[in-house]
């Protein structure tokens, strides 16, 4: 049995395995043929941060693949007033088929799936958000801009920096990573990534400026300023992050043409500007609902290696 936690645990074929799965379910929707791959299984879904996406998607999804999905949130479960990580994962593993969670600490869903009798699949973590990359990519070969990438990511170096830091760790290409001095990547996820890089031949580049970053991407992404969690820190990070916002200024230095991905909420004049969002917005949302037809594949993939 495999759990999808980070994109750490895949080899290159795994993953571009499952986009391929979720892209041959997308055509078949597409066609109105419905897969029923998971036919009376059941997903819990444990939501300890808001969603839009990841929870319409995942539960959508299941119910596609003739399942049924469960939406836990924590204000609701006994999870949240105190009951043991490794007491619900038990509970909850031994009455579902599979179990997707977002939460904060990564260690919470490293718990869990220790003590997961089902496949657990990581919906987003302080650490990682490995789904969406899966939807990125799938976003990338749709637009045949999957050979010979180069990544600029522009923003704070977190949970999406460090999921594309696997990807193109794994997938080996080129990621350049821009981030204001003081919110760089985590130094033992871009260790992990720079190791793994010297097998795949993926080139990762860190720096505090957007424009080295940028210069020739055939990618540009980017984040929110401030994830979830931490709110508090807003008006700060603003101050900060002046100057990293992508705008049309930006846009100019990468290649012609270049594709601007986002995975969404998107906050105009702040991480990105109103004119470059609405320029790309059609692949920005063909990306959103990719995230549909990614997990897709990874449910079926996971349901087949169990
Ligand atoms: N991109 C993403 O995960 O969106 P949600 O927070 O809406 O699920
Ligand atoms: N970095 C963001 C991603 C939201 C999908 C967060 O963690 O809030």
């Amino acid at each position: 049995m495999r759990h999808f936690l980070t994109l750490k645990d895949f080899t290159k074929e795994e993953i571009l395995e499952i986009i391929e799965i979720g892209l041959n379910i997308k055509k078949n929707l597409k066609s109105n043929i419905y897969n029923k791959e998971l036919e009376n299984q059941t997903l819990g879904m444990i939501f300890e941060k808001s969603s839009t996406r990841t929870r319409v998607s995942f539960e959508t999804g299941m119910f596609q693949l003739g399942g049924h999905a469960l939406f836990l949130s924590n204000r609701d479960i006994h999870l949240g007033r105190g009951e043991p990580v490794r007491d619900t994962a038990r509970v909850i593993s031994s009455m579902t088929d599979m179990v997707m969670i977002r939460t904060f600490e990564h260690s919470m869903i490293e718990e869990f799936a220790s003590y997961s009798k089902v496949p657990v699949i990581n919906g987003l973590t302080d650490s990682f958000h490995p789904v969406q990359l899966l939807a990125d990519y799938m976003t990338l070969v749709e637009h045949n801009a999957s050979e010979n990438i180069i990544c600029a990511y522009i923003g704070d170096g977190n949970n999406m920096a460090h999921s594309w830091m696997i990807l193109a760790a794994k997938l080996g290409f080129e990621l350049r990573i821009a981030t204001p001095k003081g919110y760089e990547v985590d130094e033992n996820i871009l260790q992990i990534a720079l190791d793994l890089a010297k097998q795949s031949g993926a080139k990762i580049i860190t720096t505090n400026d957007p424009k080295i970053a940028v210069k020739g991407a055939s990618v540009v992404t980017t984040d929110t300023w401030t994830s979830m969690g931490q709110e508090d820190e807003k008006e700060q990070r603003i101050k900060i992050f002046k100057g990293f916002m992508v705008d049309d200024t930006m846009m100019q230095l990468a290649k012609q043409n270049a594709l601007f991905l986002h995975c969404l909420p998107a906050y105009r004049g702040l991480e990105v500007s109103e004119s470059v969002f609405e320029k790309h917005s059609k692949v920005v949302f063909n990306e959103a609902e990719n995230r549909l037809h990614a997990q897709k594949g990874l449910m079926v993939w996971l349901d087949k290696h169990r």
